[in-house]
């Protein structure tokens, strides 16, 4: 596996592979690589002839300085797992090599970056779509992979593919969960055990929403449930919200259960945690 922490030699190496006809897939991650992360690199190694896999701790979209310094950096072991998956090439650059300079550049996504995660992380998704942009330039892939449990992500990456043109098709990969059904997430390393056993109140969150409101319980009351079930088990709920799947607008109760989504936010002691669920997946 071709290692680069320098943009000159990845870009040399990708335009050798180009010009071969090789399509490129890209994975763009944080590091602390699990399960998750390995089924985008999957779908990349059978969708594209190269995959490419980017570890960078992004300083511009964390709004909190503690929450950047505590993000799990795990660099070898990462580097082992990509080996061991047979990917082609790792692009792992520093903060000097993504940002020469300070970037005074703001991406503005009207509602959508407002809502859920956007109110609680203010800034996160324009930090977000500057570092993909970067990405997306530097690698110039074919295709590039994100995971669902990040699925306003993946709505915001989408419009910016869309607004700025770049040439290259977006796949969403299903979450990945733990045996007891929490997402998998590279946060998961900070939990302890006793906050790791609680975090599952999440995806049980999510379940029981959803199948109380497929049986016609009001979404209202069913949040009100959460939010005690959550307070009691020592969780600090942020949101539980009913959204459509396009646009994410919030919803108050379901008409068409094909186009909405359950998405939830907690606390488990100083870990932020993030989930969600489609109402017409198929879960036990
Ligand atoms: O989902 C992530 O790990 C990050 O937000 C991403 C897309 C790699 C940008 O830093």
């Amino acid at each position: 596996m071709h290692i680069f922490r320098e943009i000159g030699p990845m870009k040399a190496y990708l335009k050798r592979e180009r010009s071969n006809l090789s399509t490129v897939g890209l994975v763009p991650t944080m590091g602390a690589l699990h399960a998750g992360h390995m089924s985008l690199l999957h779908a990349s190694k059978k969708e594209n002839a190269i995959t490419v896999c980017s570890i960078y701790v992004n300083p511009t979209q964390f709004n909190n300085l503690a929450d950047l310094e505590k993000y799990p950096r795990t660099l070898d072991k990462d580097i082992q797992m990509l080996v061991a998956t047979e990917c082609d090439a790792v692009f792992c650059p520093d903060n000097s090599m993504m940002y020469p300079a300070v970037s005074q550049l703001k991406f503005d996504f009207g509602a959508l970056d407002k809502i859920l995660e956007g109110e609680f992380r203010p800034g996160h998704y324009s930090g977000v779509a500057l570092v993909v942009s970067k990405l997306f330039n530097l690698v110039q892939p074919n295709r590039a992979y994100f995971g669902q449990k990040d699925f306003q992500q993946f709505r915001v990456i989408s419009r910016l593919v869309e607004e700025l043109k770049f040439d290259l098709s977006l796949v969403c990969a299903p979450i990945v969960r733990e045996v007891d059904g929490l997402a998998m997430s590279s946060r998961n390393m900070r939990l302890n055990a006793a906050e790791r056993k609680r975090a599952v109140i999440l995806y049980q969150s999510l379940k029981q929403t959803r199948d109380r409101l497929l049986q016609g319980e009001s979404f209202s009351q069913l949040r009100k449930t959460v939010a005690t079930q959550c307070n009691l088990n020592n969780v600090k709920l942020e949101y539980l919200a009913l959204a459509d799947r396009e646009n994410l607008t919030q919803l108050d109760n379901i008409t068409d259960p094909s186009r909405a989504i359950l998405l939830i936010a907690a606390q488990v002691g100083d870990v932020r945690l993030i989930d969600n669920l489609f109402l017409t997946e198929n879960s036990n």
